[in-house]
């Protein structure tokens, strides 16, 4: 007979506990803390393509108001891994460099489940599958991210089934390329916006995603600059000053030209 199951069997706390490695001498106090707060972020990284994917199954079966509560899910999850940054900034930047040699060329430029984060939100990029094996977990999960229809084009091809008359290139479009503005989409973003409540609420939520995804990137280039100024990255960018060209083009850009002529 299966032993009965305990709160530890189920979430494999002996195993997770085991997964926090420092590799500084001491260990230094502070790896601990970057370490957790790290496969912290990685946990909520696979909740949220969950619920993403979770999302767009809604839409295609046409279940506005679920989709709209899995989105208000993601929201949350997203203002918690903003706050977690608070966390990390009480450490100071003496603190970290006393551990920061150990980790060589690691660098969260190199988290796979961001990348689907991004690719599932329509930030496709090729450089960013190469840089893991094919056969490996992240390389699998990469390419077959690449391929898949994005959060956006969930909305829109659920839009079309809603009556609207998206334009017939947007859905059939190819999917690894970047999300182009679209006179013609905003057009009808207007009309949802002006008639149509329940639709207008899903763009509203989806305002708030891309909002908070940019609020995340520069808070993390901030929490950089306090910790390590200009100096370059493990990951072997410039830091910083990388950093800052990836803030503030939104990943909806229709959804935010609209709001000037409404
Ligand atoms: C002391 C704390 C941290 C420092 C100093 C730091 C520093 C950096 C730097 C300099 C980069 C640019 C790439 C490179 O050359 O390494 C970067 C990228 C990145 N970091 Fe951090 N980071 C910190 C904490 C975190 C945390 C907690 C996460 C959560 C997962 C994270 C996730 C990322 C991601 C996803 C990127 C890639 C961003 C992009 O390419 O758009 N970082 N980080």
């Amino acid at each position: 007979m299966d032993p009965a199951v305990t709160y530890s069997s189920y979430l494999h706390v002996d195993q997770l506990l085991e997964l926090q490695r420092p590799r500084s001498d001491g260990p230094e106090h502070d790896e601990l803390l970057f370490i957790v707060i790290h496969q912290v972020y990685e946990l909520w990284f696979k909740e949220i393509l969950h619920e993403i994917d979770r999302v767009k199954l809604l839409l295609e079966a046409g279940d506005a108001h679920r989709a709209q509560h899995t989105l208000k899910r993601i929201l949350t999850i997203l203002k918690v891994l903003v706050a977690q940054l608070d966390i990390l900034e009480t450490m100071t930047p003496l603190e970290f460099l006393s551990f920061r040699e150990r980790l060589e060329a690691a660098s969260g430029f190199q988290s796979d489940q961001f990348r689907q984060l991004e690719f599932a939100l329509g930030r496709k990029s090729r450089p960013a599958i190469a840089r893991f094996p094919p056969e490996s977990r992240a390389g699998k999960a990469l390419e077959q991210r690449f391929h898949e229809s994005t959060l956006w084009d969930a909305f829109l091809a659920y839009l079309a089934r809603e009556k609207y008359a998206v334009p017939p290139p947007l859905l059939t479009r190819d999917v690894t390329q970047e999300i182009e503005p679209s006179a013609e989409m905003q057009q009808i973003l207007i009309q949802v916006y002006r008639n149509d409540a329940k639709n207008s609420e899903i763009c509203e939520r989806l305002v708030d995603l891309d909002e908070g995804v940019q609020e995340w990137r520069y808070r993390h280039v901030k929490m950089v600059e306090r910790t390590i100024g200009v100096k370059s990255g493990t990951g072997g960018s410039s830091g910083a000053a990388y950093l800052r060209t990836t803030i503030g083009s939104p990943l909806f850009p229709d959804l935010w030209e609209i709001r000037s002529h409404l």
